[in-house]
C-alpha cells in the first residue's frame, strides 16, 4: 500500500492518466474498474473461498447480473419462498423479456428434478429463505444441477460465509445483499457476486461493465471495513438469535417461531450440515393470525427498530406481507407462509436481556 496506509485508500477518482493511448497502470475507467472495489472484490472472493469476486450498486444489481447470462427461451428454476425485490424482477423485468421461471417447494432438492428440461439454465437458491427460513440443501442440489449442466446460484445474504460457503458445496455463483451482514452496520447499499470458474467470471464482469451498475469506492471502503469484523458479529448474532428463538417460542401469544436451529426444524440436519450456527433471523406468527395485532406488537417495539432491511449491528424488525414481501400476490405468499401475523427479526448484536424485555412489552 503507498505511504504504508495500513487501511486500503478511498479511490474517488472516476479515471486515470494514461502516458500514451493505453499506457495505464492498470485502471482506466472506474465504471471498469477501480483500485478500492478491485480491494473489496479480492476480499470478498477470499472469504467466499472463490477465485472471483463482482461487486455491484445494489443486491438487486448483482442478481440482474446473474439473469443477464441468459437469453429468451431459457428457464429458471427458483425456490418459491424468496426475497420479494428477487421476485419482483425474475416475474416483472425478465418475465417480458421472455425467460421463463418456475417458483418450487426445494426442501426437498429432489422436487428440482422433475421442472428441468433442455431449456433450463440457472437454479435460485436463497438458504436460509426470506422470511419463512426455509433450508434448502445446497450439496444435494448441485449434485441434481452437475447432472444437467445448469448453473447454481444461491443467495447466501442470511448465512453469510462465515456460517456457509455455498461454493464449497458445489453452486456455481455466490450472491451477496452487501446492504445487509457485510456492510454490517446499515449504512451502505451493495451487492456482490462470487465465482471459481474464470469464464463465467469473465462474461460476468463483462455485463458488470456494460451494464454499469457498479458500486462506489467510498462505499466499498465502509464493506471492507465491515467484513473485518463480520465473524464476531456473526457469533453475537446466532447467540442472541437462538435466545431470542427460544423465547418467542416459550410464550403463550405466539403460534410459530421460524428459526433453523430448533432441533425438530424441518431440515435441520441439512442446516446442522451446511451452517456452522443458525443465524440471526428469526420469524414468528401470532396466534389468532390478526393482521392489525401485528402492526401494533412492531409499532409498541422501542429497541427493535421497525425498518426495511437486516443484518446490520442495530436489531431491526419487519412486517413482510406489508413491507419486503408486499410485491408478492396475497394468495402466493400465504402458500409459502407470509401470512398477516408473521414478523420478522433482524435480531442484532445488543445486550439480549434487552431485546427480550423489550419483545416481552411489545407482544403483551
Ligand atoms: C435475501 C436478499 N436478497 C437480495 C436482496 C436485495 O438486496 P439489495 O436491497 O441490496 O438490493 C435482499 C434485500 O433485502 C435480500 O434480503
Amino acid at each position: 500500500m503507498a505511504y504504508g496506509a495500513v487501511m486500503p485508500p478511498i479511490y474517488q477518482t472516476s479515471t486515470y492518466a494514461q502516458s500514451t493511448p493505453g499506457g495505464h497502470k492498470g485502471y482506466e475507467y472506474s465504471r471498469t474498474q477501480n483500485p478500492t472495489r478491485h480491494a473489496l472484490e479480492k476480499a470478498l472472493a477470499s472469504i467466499e473461498n472463490g477465485n472471483h469476486g463482482l461487486t455491484f450498486g445494489s443486491g438487486m444489481a448483482a442478481i440482474d447480473a446473474i439473469i443477464k447470462l441468459l437469453k429468451p427461451g431459457d428457464e429458471v428454476i427458483s425456490t418459491n419462498d424468496l426475497y420479494g425485490g428477487s421476485y419482483r424482477l425474475f416475474t416483472k423485468i425478465y418475465e417480458d423479456f421472455g425467460i421463463k421461471f418456475h417458483f418450487i417447494g426445494m426442501e426437498n432438492a429432489t422436487n428440482i428434478e422433475a421442472y428441468i428440461n433442455k431449456n433450463t439454465k440457472l437454479i435460485w437458491v436463497e438458504t436460509p429463505t426470506n422470511p419463512m427460513m426455509n433450508i434448502i440443501d445446497i450439496k444435494a442440489t448441485s449434485e441434481i444441477v452437475k447432472k444437467h449442466n445448469i448453473l447454481l446460484a444461491v443467495d447466501n445474504t442470511f448465512a453469510t460465509p462465515y456460517l456457509q460457503l455455498p461454493l464449497d458445496l458445489g453452486a456455481d455463483i455466490v450472491m451477496h445483499s452487501a446492504t445487509k451482514y457485510l456492510g454490517g452496520h446499515s449504512d451502505v447499499v451493495m451487492g456482490a457476486l462470487v465465482v471459481n470458474d474464470k469464464m463465467l467470471a469473465e462474461r460476468l464482469y463483462f455485463i458488470q461493465n456494460a451494464s454499469g451498475a457498479v458500486s462506489g469506492p467510498q462505499d466499498c471502503f465502509l464493506v471492507l471495513r465491515g467484513i473485518k469484523t463480520l465473524h464476531i458479529r456473526m457469533e453475537r448474532h446466532c447467540e442472541n438469535g437462538k435466545a431470542v428463538a427460544e423465547y418467542l417460542a416459550s410464550h403463550p401469544k405466539i403460534e410459530n417461531v421460524y428459526w433453523p436451529g430448533f432441533e425438530n426444524y424441518p431440515n435441520h440436519n441439512i442446516a446442522k450440515t451446511q451452517m456452522k450456527d443458525f443465524g440471526g433471523m428469526v420469524s414468528f406468527t401470532t396466534k389468532g393470525n390478526d393482521y392489525d395485532k401485528a402492526i401494533k406488537i412492531v409499532e409498541r417495539l422501542k429497541i427493535f427498530t421497525l425498518a426495511e432491511s437486516l443484518g446490520g449491528v442495530e436489531s431491526l424488525a419487519g412486517h413482510p406481507a406489508s413491507m419486503t414481501h408486499a410485491s408478492i400476490p396475497k394468495e402466493k405468499r400465504e402458500q409459502t407462509g407470509v401470512v398477516d401475523s408473521l414478523i420478522r427479526l433482524s435480531v442484532g448484536i445488543e445486550d439480549v436481556d434487552d431485546l427480550i424485555a423489550d419483545l416481552k412489552q411489545a407482544i403483551g
